[in-house]
């Protein structure tokens, strides 16, 4: 950095030793080493202090916490892919860049999708929980016991084909699935080529036609409860549902409805409406088989957040060496 003044930089939770090793050496660091989320006035401190915040997906950069924000403020660098949780337009208006950190989660989440698409039709936990739970109940092998749904030869809808989109259209495809797709726009004609996808410009059409929905759009204004009540109702009784988005992009009453009147077959849920809290129906349905939940570790592996880390590091290194960051997010 060719500023001589190292940048204060607060680090809303605990990152992985090698990436607050690195921070600390480069910058004025303040570090969060117990991990308790901060809360909401502690972060009204931190804008009114800080050149650089690095929040994470679990905290509300809202417009009333920017407006609060000092003239030192420069850069809100998210140790994050989404940025949901930050309003970028009202700190655009506040002068602040936002940066994320693209791309490094993008096969380990796909990965997570494609573990939710296995696990759900062929009853992974339910299986795996009968021996850890009930030992000893197991009788052995049956032609008619613990049977699922096939995955190979299925039809799989991606809702959002960009970077995890795609990743996930080629693992399905290696799985034998065929290729559904929706997206704002089509994709490139290689891309499309290489997984012999079809492109639905109609959400509703595709949703009535394939066999597993997979979510992999951002959370935005626009897609608030995409898959409505009426939209869910559009998908065949055999069919599943994966989301390793965001929660709000499904209506989570509706889909809880769906699946306790057998509408859908079930569903695999690593993102919830209201994280951290899970709706009890839920997994009430996850008790009966019906869904499998995950804790929001689609991205959860150690190399990607040494990855995510590195991405912060050189977004605010750029930036204070007064070049525009690789991963600045626009309004
Ligand atoms: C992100 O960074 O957006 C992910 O949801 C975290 O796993």
């Amino acid at each position: 950095m060719t500023n001589r003044k190292r940048p204060k930089v607060y680090i809303t939770r605990k990152l992985p030793d090698a990436v607050e090793t690195r921070m600390r050496e480069l910058f004025e660091a303040e570090l969060n080493i117990d991990d308790k989320p901060r809360t909401q006035p502690e972060l009204v401190a931190a804008v009114k202090a800080a050149d650089v915040l690095v929040p994470t997906v679990t905290d509300r950069i809202d417009a009333a916490l920017i407006e609060q924000a000092g003239p030192q403020l420069k850069l809100i660098a998210s140790f994050s892919n989404g940025i949901d949780h930050i309003d970028v337009d009202a700190a655009a208006r506040k002068g602040i860049t936002v940066t994320n950190t693209p791309n490094v989660l993008t096969e380990d989440t796909a990965d997570m999708t494609m573990a939710l698409i296995l696990a759900v039709p062929r009853r992974l936990v339910e299986g795996a929980r009968i021996l850890m739970d009930k030992p000893g109940e197991w009788t052995g092998w049956s032609p008619t016991w613990m049977l699922g749904r096939r995955i190979w030869g299925k039809r799989i809808g991606i809702i959002g084909m960009g970077r995890i989109g795609t990743a996930v259209a080629r693992r399905a495809k290696a799985f034998g699935l065929s290729i559904h797709y929706h997206n704002r726009k089509r994709v490139n004609p290689v891309t499309e080529d290489e997984l012999e996808a079809t492109y639905w410009d109609s959400l509703d059409q595709m949703l009535a036609r394939v066999d597993i929905v997979s979510v992999n759009c951002p959370s935005t204004p626009a897609t608030f409860h995409l898959l409505s009540a009426r939209r869910l109702a559009l998908m065949q009784p055999n069919s599943y549902i994966v989301n390793t988005a965001r929660g709000d992009i499904i209506d989570e009453d509706a889909l809880i409805q769906c699946l306790r009147e057998g509408r859908i077959a079930g569903a695999g849920l690593d993102v919830f409406e209201k994280e951290p809290a899970v709706n009890p129906k839920l997994v009430k349905l996850a008790n009966e088989g019906k869904v499998v939940l995950l804790p929001h570790t689609g991205s959860a592996t150690i190399e990607g957040r040494i990855d995510m880390g590195d991405k912060v590091i050189i977004n605010i290194r750029t930036y204070f060496d007064g070049h525009r960051p690789p991963n600045r997010v626009l309004p």
